[in-house]
């Protein structure tokens, strides 16, 4: 029987397949890292209108995260469109769930990173990607962003920051990952695998 590998949770809201481009590509770095797995998970829309259930199974892309998804990951990506220069309601909305999680210090020492896609240049990328930062802090996980060791940081004249990626999707949001962010996206999915495997070492050894 082969043991099974820790993963990084790959946690994404995407409404018109923006970050989920996003959330592939970051998948790709991840497993271009030996000993470690991508989990690429869901989570479902938000409404006003308080009867209305969604399906358990989405009719396509990613199946929607659990709490287990997030309990056992050994790192966490996440990703959302920006909506107002803030995450998106259905992602807070999931974390706003795991208070059980917070109280129990199941992400406490574990890596995680963010990513966003917007439709304008300045329409609050950096500040979305802090807003997800933040309640990653209180479950008390290590925040990793992209250093500038990654050229494109400072080539790029669409999306990229030291906070995180982020993907420049344009008005109508069809706007495809160019080079540079795809590179970005990838180094960061690479960078969080690696430092996943280090913290889980770390843990391991009780140090
Ligand atoms: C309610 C709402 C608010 C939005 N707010 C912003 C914003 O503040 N800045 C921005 O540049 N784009 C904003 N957008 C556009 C989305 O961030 C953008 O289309 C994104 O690429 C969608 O990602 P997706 O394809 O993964 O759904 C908003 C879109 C909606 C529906």
């Amino acid at each position: 029987m082969t043991a099974k590998l820790p993963y990084v949770l790959i946690l994404f809201y995407s409404r018109h397949g923006a970050t989920r481009a996003m959330a592939e590509h970051l998948a790709a770095g991840v497993e271009s890292c030996p000993g470690i797995d991508a989990r690429l998970r869901s989570v479902p829309p938000v409404s006003t209108t308080c009867e209305a259930v969604d399906p358990e199974i989405p009719e396509e892309g990613a199946i929607y995260a659990s709490l287990d998804d997030l309990r056992h990951c050994a790192g966490l990506a996440i990703g959302s469109p920006t909506r107002f220069g803030n995450m998106a309601a259905p992602l807070k909305h999931f974390i706003d769930g795991t208070a059980e999680l917070w109280m129990g210090g199941a992400l406490i020492d574990k890596p995680a990173t963010a990513f966003t896609s917007t439709s304008s240049l300045h329409g609050g990328q950096e500040t979305t990607l802090i807003s997800m930062l933040l309640p990653l802090l209180h479950h008390g996980m290590v925040y990793a962003g992209l250093p500038y060791s990654e050229v494109e940081l400072m080539e790029t004249s669409t999306g990229g920051t030291p906070y995180g990626t982020s993907h420049l999707a344009g008005k109508r949001s069809d706007r495809p990952l160019d080079e540079h962010e795809r590179r970005l996206i990838f180094a960061q999915g690479k960078r969080l695998a690696r430092l996943t495997l280090a913290l889980a070492a770390s843990r391991s050894k009780g140090s």
